[in-house]
């Protein structure tokens, strides 16, 4: 979900729906705001912001102070009663909030027995109640908001307008939450994006502290109610960033942005000489104890840690890639020498930062690598090691795909030579390879060639993606990419495995494409061959003039001759311009696709 606070001297309805159309990308199943005027006026709606701001259309919300969110449903179908805000029983306080109250039951068990009436299915509707029932008691607003949050278990960032007071009231809790200033406006929101047309000149607020907002500015204090300096940072991206330039789409327009994201997340990082590699996180031998290395990381993130797993298999180092999910609740074992790397582009993904946590507190040694600077994972854990590939708005992650493969690329040769006291022998071939990258990039998407497959693979039952090494984890990610946006049906495999039950699927009406990255050609032509006996037709991503590959397949996206242990990354781009162009031909929903959200921040 995304949340959003204003409070300034501007018409607070037109700023709060700037800020959810800006934070549509982290839930959209249905919006609200609450504005203040003298009372608190609230409207909602089942949908997405459009649908919101039909209904506010002719309604004159006076105000210049209120809260907005943008829902992804966790509890509570999506409805007109279930969408944020929720208010108390009698209207006097409105609550915004993103996460889970876990103990919600026992909450709404008590306040109803004390006569509260519940109008929602939420676990959130517990807060106004509780901030509600804190004021009958006599407290004044701030005790009532702390005595409320005291009460809650889980994970949450809210926001609390009250109909007698001009200040806003919120917190967080393993959930994001981050302040905006600029001058006599303030906002509050889930992320910079939200606000970035304003200001870039912000505050992350810590878990726990409590930010009181009026027009004279900010307070910050912690859980105890000890005054808190804040910490203001300015943000480098532009706000240029988050909107689509042009472009129908932000996953367009992200797509192609590859080659300036990758140039951003290999800048400074790779001397002329090509003898080093300069990441300045990390003092030299800092890892020189790391025996073994375990990835954790969900969705797209996962796929660039089992591609970024290759580079260390290839340079020797024990590597293991977790699903996060499975990593929180069910860890393996791991040692006080054991370096766990969370993948997570927003920071925020829950099972991520569960899974670090859990790692943490075991003795392991923690590396977040990710794209916001201010983000939990960046701020919580050992080590932030940033992809820097701008901000990305399109639910289906395409660019930070690549900066992560890049940057944990680098991040290998710093182990190696860390652990064993010099670079690999592969050093001067990757970084040539990175290099080159963004150009190679270029000239992929300059030729956009996958059109012509929309017509010949149009309604087919279900698409296939195979690859070996790091085709595998590309296999994986176009086959993710594809089911997100096109809602067809989409698996990818290993290719080696595809005959141990997978191929009982594989027949003319399922067409395969394969991955070809210059590593195991023939035992990926094996299994094309296998595919093409059932009557599948096969589609090869590989480099252009690859005559053994092309001579088999039906079709051929070609990308660029790059290093071997980079063309996943330029065969990646190829899928993700399937996925988009097919999506669009079949009119889907391309930036917000149904049921997902970009930042998941519940287990
Ligand atoms: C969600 C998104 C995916 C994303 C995953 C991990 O499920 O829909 O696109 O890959 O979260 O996100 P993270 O921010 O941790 O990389």
């Amino acid at each position: 979900c995304g949340i959003i606070g204003y409070v300034g001297t501007d018409d607070a309805v037109g700023t709060l729906l700037g800020g959810l159309a800006n934070l549509e990308y982290r839930g959209y199943d249905s919006a609200g705001v609450a504005v203040r005027d003298s009372d608190i006026t609230v409207c909602k709606r089942e949908g997405d912001i459009s649908a919101l701001e039909a209904a506010l259309d002719g309604r004159s919300l006076k105000g210049t102070l209120g809260v907005g969110h943008t829902r992804w449903s966790t509890h509570g179908e999506p409805s007109d009663r279930n969408a944020h805000p929720h208010t108390d029983c009698r209207g006097r306080v409105a609550v915004v909030h993103n996460g889970i109250v876990e103990n919600h039951d026992e909450l709404r068990g008590e306040l109803e027995a004390a006569g509260h009436e519940f109008t929602s299915d939420t676990d959130t509707e517990v807060i106004p109640h509780l901030i509600e029932a804190a004021r009958r008691a006599g407290d004044d607003h701030e005790t009532a908001f702390r005595r409320a949050v005291d009460r809650l278990e889980g994970s949450f960032a809210l926001v609390a307008l009250f109909a007698d007071d001009d200040r806003l009231f919120a917190t967080r809790e393993g959930s994001p939450l981050v302040l905006g200033l600029d001058g006599d406006e303030f906002y509050l929101a889930s992320d910079v994006p939200a606000f970035l047309e304003h200001t870039n000149d912000v505050v992350y607020i810590e878990d726990g502290d409590v930010v009181v907002l009026s027009r004279n500015g900010p307070t910050v204090s912690s859980p105890l109610g000890e005054n808190v300096t804040p910490d203001r940072k300015t943000v480098d991206w532009n706000p240029e960033d988050a909107t689509k330039r042009g472009y129908d789409h932000f996953m367009l327009k992200e797509i192609h942005e590859q080659p300036h994201a990758v140039r951003q997340s290999i800048q400074g990082r790779i001397p002329d000489s090509r003898e080093y590699v300069a990441l300045d996180e990390f003092e030299p031998g800092e890892f020189d104890d790391v025996r073994d290395v375990q990835f954790v990381a969900c969705g797209t993130s996962y796929h660039a840690a089992l591609y970024a797993r290759q580079f260390l298999l290839d340079r020797g180092i024990p590597s293991n890639v977790h699903s996060a999910g499975e990593y929180a609740t069910n860890p393996p074992p791991l040692e006080e020498d054991t370096l766990v790397i969370g993948v997570t582009q927003s920071g925020e993904t829950a099972d991520t930062l569960a899974s670090l946590r859990y790692a943490q507190a075991a003795g392991a040694r923690t590396l977040a690598v990710t794209n916001v600077v201010g983000s939990t994972a960046a701020r919580e854990f050992d080590d932030a090691l940033f992809i820097r590939a701008g901000p990305e708005i399109g639910v289906a992650a395409t660019k930070t795909f690549s900066s992560q493969v890049v940057t944990l690329a680098l991040l290998s040769e710093v182990l190696t030579r860390d652990r064993t006291g010099s670079y690999s022998d592969q050093l001067d071939t990757l970084l040539a390879g990175l290099q080159a990258l963004p150009d190679q990039f270029e000239s992929l998407l300059g030729t956009n060639e996958v059109s012509h497959l929309l017509e010949s693979y149009r309604g087919q039952d279900a698409y296939f993606f195979i690859g070996r090494a790091e085709g595998y984890p590309v296999a994986l990610e176009g086959a993710l990419k594809f089911k997100e946006i096109t809602y067809e049906h989409a698996e990818g495999f290993a290719a080696g495995e595809l005959k141990h039950g997978p191929l009982a699927l594989v027949g003319p009406k399922t067409p395969v494409f394969a991955v070809f990255t210059g590593r195991n050609v023939e035992k990926t032509l094996g299994n094309v061959q296998e595919v093409k006996a059932r009557g599948a037709p096969v589609i090869g991503i590989t480099h252009q003039d690859h005559d053994k590959v092309t001579a088999v397949v039906d079709d051929v996206l070609p990308i660029p001759a790059a290093a071997p242990c980079l063309r996943g990354l330029l065969a990646n781009v190829q899928l993700q311009l399937v996925s988009y162009h097919v999506a669009d031909a079949l009119g889907r929903d391309i930036d917000k696709p149904r049921n997902l959200a970009k930042s998941v921040t519940v287990e």
